[in-house]
């Protein structure tokens, strides 16, 4: 079974001016795209080809790098795309709590999320994680990911270059201001934290 792109959840201009519709026109129609052609091209006639692709993360992770990187982006950038919103949404009393307790408020998170963004080396993804009941925020490399890890992954903003050069050339900051500041898919992030499991792509 092929996985297919799954369609953004808003309108390509949703998400502007901190990310533009040309910017999304790459990232998700090119970029996304191009992750899950190959990840397709890979699983084709294998043991893989009717799996879940977390479990095409999770088996690929270790013995089959080319694999696993196709796979771990085609994964984070739809997880990514659901971390987004038109308009910043509102954190559940469940999430606020958490948050609350593990970094004193909503906006000390954000503080954070874009200091550990900008302070990323190279390419890589920034999260907001739940494991047994605490939050933290996490990094991974590359095209490293949590789907297949012992955290709930709550939400997390792409940091590689070409998420925001497009709109902002080499200032990450400004990027992860626009973003944090704004677009943060709150209600996603408490849909994953109440649901306890790791978010699955749509099959
Ligand atoms: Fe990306």
């Amino acid at each position: 079974m092929a996985f297919k792109l799954i369609d953004l959840p808003y309108a390509d201009t949703a998400l502007a001016p901190a990310i533009s519709a040309e910017t999304l026109s790459f990232h998700h129609g090119k970029h996304h795209q191009t992750y899950i052609d190959k990840m397709n091209a890979a699983i084709e006639g294998t043991d893989h080809a009717d799996a879940s692709m977390e479990s095409i993360v999770a088996a690929s992770r270790g013995t089959n790098q080319g694999l696993f990187n196709n796979a771990a982006q085609s994964w984070n950038h739809a997880f990514y795309w659901h971390s987004m919103a038109a308009s910043e949404t509102a954190p559940s009393d469940e999430l606020k709590a958490k948050i609350e307790e593990a970094f004193g408020s909503v906006d000390a998170l954000k503080e954070q999320l874009k200091a550990r963004g900008v302070g990323h080396f190279a390419s890589g993804w920034v999260w907001l994680a739940e494991k047994d009941g605490k939050l933290s925020i996490e990094e991974t490399h590359d095209g490293d990911t949590l789907a297949d890890s012992d955290f709930n992954p709550l939400l997390t903003v792409d940091v590689w270059e070409h998420a925001y050069y497009l709109d902002h050339q080499n200032k990450r900051p400004a990027y992860l201001d626009a973003v944090v500041d704004g677009k943060l898919n709150w209600g996603f992030a408490s849909e994953n934290l109440a649901r306890g499991t790791t978010w699955t792509y749509p099959a």
